[in-house]
C-alpha cells in the first residue's frame, strides 16, 4: 500500500494548471455510450475512477482508450446490458450507466454501486425516475434489473424530492434517446450537469434548462460523435487553494473555471486571503495565518458551498485565529477527516451535522490514514500546514480524484514522496 511522506510548515508558491473534472468525466464517459461515431474527449483526467469507467465501457463493448489526456470512444460494438458487480463496486459513479445503457439497449443489469463511505447513499430517487419513464425495475439479492417494454424509455415530467446531483444525470442520459419531452423539475444546478447537457448537445441532443433547476430534454432519433473538452475541476481547484492559504505563500490557479468556483471564494476570501480571479485564472496570496470565518459554513446543493470543499476548507480552518463553525447537509457521515485533523492536534467537536472548529496556533506531523477522497486530501492540506513530517497512508481514495497529487503539489513547492 502507498503512502505519502509530506513535511509542512513552509510556504507554497507556484503555478499550476487544473486538471479536467472527475465528476464531468463520469457521467460524460457514460454519455459516451448513446447513439453512434467516436467521441474524443480532451482534457480528461487521468485517475482511477476514470479507468473504472473506461472498464466499464470496454466491458459493455466500446473501445476505449485513454491516452495524454485524451480518452477516446467507440460505441459502435456496444451491446453489453451488464455491469459485472465487481465493476459496479469501483466507484459511486458506475450506477451513471444505468440510465445511459438503458438508453441504447432497453434493458441494464447493475448492482449497487461503491464510492466513498459518507454515510448512506441511496439510488431510490434514480430509480423512482426511471420507471416514471417507463423501466421495469427488480432487485434480486442486490442485483437490479431495469427493462423497458418495447425497448425505448418514454419521456416523462419528474419532480426529484431533492436536486440529486447523479440522479439528474441518470435521468438525462435516459432522455435523450427516448419517445417524447422529459421535464426534470428540482434538477440539480451543479457545474458538471451543464458540462454533460454541453456534450450531449455537441452530439446532437436537444436539452433545454440546464444550470437551471427545470431541464427539458427532447429525444432525438440519434445522437453522433463529436470532440469535446471537459471542463475544469473546481473540487481540485478548491484543494489546491485550500492547501496554499494553509501553508501561506502565493499560486496562480490556470485553466480555473472562475464563475463555477466562486461559491468556495466568496467564503475563503472572508479568511483574509488576497484573491484576484481573472477569466480563467486565479491568484491567492496567503499569510498563512488565517481569520476564522464568521458566518457558518453551510454546504448546500450549488450554488451554494460544495460539500466537496468542506473537508479541504476545514483543513485550512484548524490553525486559523477564531472559532469556524460548519454545517454539512448533503452527507450524513462526511465528517471522518476530523479524527486525523485532530490527532495533528486541531480542536474540532462534531455535533451531528455541526462541526465546530476552534483555530490553535500550531499543528504536528501524524501518522494518519485518508478514510475518503475528499478527507484525504483535506489530510494533505493540513500535513503541508504543519510543523514535521506526516505519513498519510490510504492515499488510493486520493488518487480516485486528484490527478498526479505529488507531481502538483511539489509544483507549489511542497515536500510531498509517493512511498
Ligand atoms: N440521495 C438519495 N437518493 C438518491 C440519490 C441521492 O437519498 O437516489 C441523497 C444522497 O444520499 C445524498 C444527497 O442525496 O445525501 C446528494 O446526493 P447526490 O445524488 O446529489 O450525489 P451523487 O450524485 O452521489 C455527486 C458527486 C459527489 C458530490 C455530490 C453532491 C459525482 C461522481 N459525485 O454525488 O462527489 O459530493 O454529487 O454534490 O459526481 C466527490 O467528488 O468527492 C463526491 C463525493
Amino acid at each position: 500500500m502507498q503512502e505519502f511522506i509530506i513535511t509542512g510548515g513552509r510556504p507554497l508558491s507556484g503555478e499550476l494548471t487544473l486538471q479536467g473534472s472527475k465528476n464531468s468525466s463520469l457521467p460524460i464517459m457514460a454519455a459516451a455510450l448513446l447513439g453512434g461515431g467516436e467521441t474524443v474527449l480532451k482534457s480528461c483526467p487521468e485517475l482511477t475512477d476514470v479507468y473504472s469507467a473506461s472498464r466499464i465501457l470496454n466491458c459493455l463493448g466500446c473501445k476505449c482508450s485513454i491516452s495524454d489526456g485524451t480518452a477516446v470512444i467507440d460505441p459502435a460494438g456496444a451491446e453489453g446490458s451488464e455491469i459485472p458487480e465487481n465493476l459496479m463496486r469501483e466507484m459511486r459513479s458506475s450506477i451513471m450507466f444505468m440510465g445511459a445503457i438503458l438508453g441504447r439497449t432497453g434493458e441494464c443489469t447493475v448492482s449497487i454501486p461503491g464510492g466513498c463511505e459518507l454515510g448512506p447513499r441511496p439510488i431510490d430517487m434514480h430509480l423512482a425516475a426511471l420507471k416514471k419513464m417507463g423501466a421495469d425495475i427488480s432487485d434480486k439479492g442486490g442485483r437490479i434489473r431495469c427493462r423497458i417494454n418495447g425497448g425505448r424509455a418514454h419521456g416523462a415530467r419528474i419532480t426529484l424530492p431533492f436536486p440529486s446531483v447523479g440522479a439528474t444525470e441518470n435521468i438525462i442520459l435516459c432522455a435523450v434517446t427516448a419517445g417524447g419531452e422529459t421535464i426534470v423539475n428540482n434538477a440539480a444546478r451543479e457545474p458538471e450537469i451543464c458540462d454533460l447537457c454541453g456534450f450531449l448537445r455537441a452530439r446532437g441532443a436537444d436539452i433545454k434548462g440546464d444550470g437551471g433547476s427545470s431541464i427539458v430534454i427532447n429525444g432525438v432519433e440519434e445522437l453522433h460523435g463529436c470532440e469535446y473538452t471537459i471542463m475544469p475541476d473546481r473540487i481540485a481547484g478548491a484543494t489546491y487553494l485550500s492547501m496554499t492559504a494553509a501553508a501561506g505563500g502565493e499560486m496562480i490557479l490556470k485553466n480555473a473555471c472562475v464563475a463555477e468556483t466562486e461559491p468556495f471564494l466568496s467564503v475563503l476570501e472572508q479568511t483574509g486571503c488576497t484573491i484576484y480571479a481573472g477569466r480563467d485564472k486565479i491568484y491567492l496570496r496567503s499569510c498563512g495565518r488565517l481569520r476564522a470565518v464568521r458566518e457558518r459554513i453551510r454546504t448546500m446543493p450549488h450554488p451554494g458551498f460544495p460539500t466537496d470543499a468542506q473537508a479541504v476548507l476545514m483543513a485550512a480552518l484548524v490553525r486559523a485565529e477564531g472559532t469556524s463553525v460548519f454545517e454539512e447537509n448533503i452527507f450524513d457521515c462526511r465528517y471522518r477527516h476530523t479524527a486525523a485533523l485532530i490527532k495533528m492536534g486541531a480542536d474540532i467537536e462534531v455535533m451531528g451535522k455541526v462541526a465546530v472548529v476552534r483555530g490553535v496556533s500550531r499543528l504536528h506531523g501524524a501518522e494518519i490514514e485518508a478514510t475518503d477522497l475528499r478527507g484525504g486530501a483535506a489530510m494533505a492540506v493540513a500535513a503541508l500546514a504543519a510543523e514535521g513530517t506526516t505519513r498519510l497512508s490510504g492515499i488510493a481514495h486520493i488518487d480516485r480524484g486528484y490527478e498526479k497529487f505529488e507531481e502538483a503539489v511539489s509544483r507549489l513547492g511542497g515536500d510531498i514522496r509517493r512511498v
